[in-house]
């Protein structure tokens, strides 16, 4: 069935992007046990979930939040409070002055960076880092994978040339993206591989994001135990990550509605009023084939649906889909796990609709949180 069995789904306002409060507890659960079980500090990585209502829910069991620009260093400050850990690619001159009285760390992507600006660190209580390139990466799309030859993200071994620069107290490395608890095994021995003789000579290493502890095949324990092991190898190390995905994984769904369908000889283009290159573009980037609740993948007689967004990009649609009822116009549908990387990321490209976002509390009530209008397209072009 494409119409929500729930009758509190079909009265939602569409297109809506809707996170469940229980669901971003449980997982937060399972990064509290991490914590408590493993010498390991947790931070919310606002660049992949920046919700910031539920900041209150997240606080009191992450350490923290990470950010990768002056904005999200400001976001984390306001809304998150604890320590704030940033990262960019590049610093622009005038950001650093206005990120230092936010941040408690402040790691830096090239020696370059480091030797430029690394100085206005001085006379702060900001710890400098240096974003290293482990050379190790399971992600097999190169969109998503740090490490591919050539990358331009974080120091390598070679680089280095035997001499940490004075001042750095710290290393982050970020190469998995929806990574399980073996890459995380690897990527420790990596780091160790090559950069073992600058970690005696550093405070904390903070081992970026995807880590997918939330997701179903992620062995925690597993992951427990060689963080354990470790630190034990490198006691006086902080040891700390920065998770967006994970926290966010399964907490949410983005519904939508059926505003047309067109026939074709071959399929069906079920017309909806949300777009996936304006508000779900890893659709498109990654690629991936987002779940759809109470869909499948066609079979031999089945009505196929290619779902078809609300812009004019001639690749703004996802295929193929098969239901157990036709489709009508009218007719909800729910995209599962829109809570990572969708609404950090949308536009308003074709000043299409941006979905209102909302909340389904542990009550059972909805809470609509925001809704967006013809201002907010405006307002950021004039
Ligand atoms: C430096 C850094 N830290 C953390 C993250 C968060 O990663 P994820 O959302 O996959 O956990 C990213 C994602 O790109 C990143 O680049």
């Amino acid at each position: 069935m494409s119409i929500p069995e729930n009758p509190l789904l079909s009265n939602l306002p569409s297109p809506c992007f809707v996170l469940a409060e229980e669901l971003l507890q449980q997982n937060l659960a399972i990064f509290e046990r991490l914590q408590q079980s493993a010498p390991i500090e947790v931070m919310l990585a606002l660049k992949g979930f920046a919700l910031f209502p539920c900041f209150p829910w997240l606080r009191s069991g992450l350490g923290g939040a990470s950010a990768s620009s002056l904005w999200e260093a400001r976001l984390a400050a306001e809304e998150f409070g604890k320590e704030v850990h940033v990262y960019a690619p590049t610093y622009r001159p005038d950001d650093l002055p206005a990120i230092i009285p936010l941040a408690s760390h402040i790691t830096f992507n090239s020696l370059g960076q480091w030797h430029r600006y690394g100085e206005l660190l001085r006379n702060t209580t900001v710890k400098a880092g240096l974003r290293i390139n482990p050379e190790y990466s399971p992600v097999q799309t190169d969109l998503y994978n740090p490490c591919v030859p050539g990358s331009r993200l974080g120091v390598q071994a070679a680089m280095l040339e035997g001499n940490l620069p004075l001042g750095i107290t710290g290393f982050l490395s970020h190469n998995l993206c929806e990574s399980d608890h073996l890459a995380l095994a690897k990527t420790l021995g990596q780091i160790e591989k090559l950069f073992g003789q600058y970690l005696p000579q550093i405070e904390w290493l903070n081992l970026g994001g995807g880590h997918l502890l939330t997701s179903q095949g992620y062995d925690v324990d597993y992951a427990i135990a060689v963080i354990r092991e470790f630190h034990q190898r490198h006691p006086h190390l902080r040891l700390l990550m920065e998770p967006g995905s994970a926290i966010a994984w399964r907490t949410g769904f983005l519904i939508s509605t059926v505003e047309d369908l067109i026939e074709t000889p071959e399929f069906t283009h079920a017309m909806l009023d949300v777009s996936f290159t304006a508000h779900m573009p890893d659709c498109l980037e990654m690629p991936y084939r987002p779940e759809v609740r109470g869909a499948r993948v066609p079979t031999t007689g089945d009505r196929v649906y290619r779902l078809g967004g609300s812009s004019c990009l001639a690749g703004d649609f996802l295929g193929d889909y098969a239901f157990d009822q036709p489709l009508q116009v009218g007719d909800r549908l729910i995209f599962e796990d829109m809570m990572h990387y969708t609404m950090v990321k949308t536009t308003t490209f074709n000043g299409v609709h941006h979905p209102a976002i909302g909340c389904l509390r542990r009550s059972g009530e909805f809470e609509l949180w925001r809704t967006f209008g013809y201002e907010d397209y405006r307002n950021r072009l004039g």
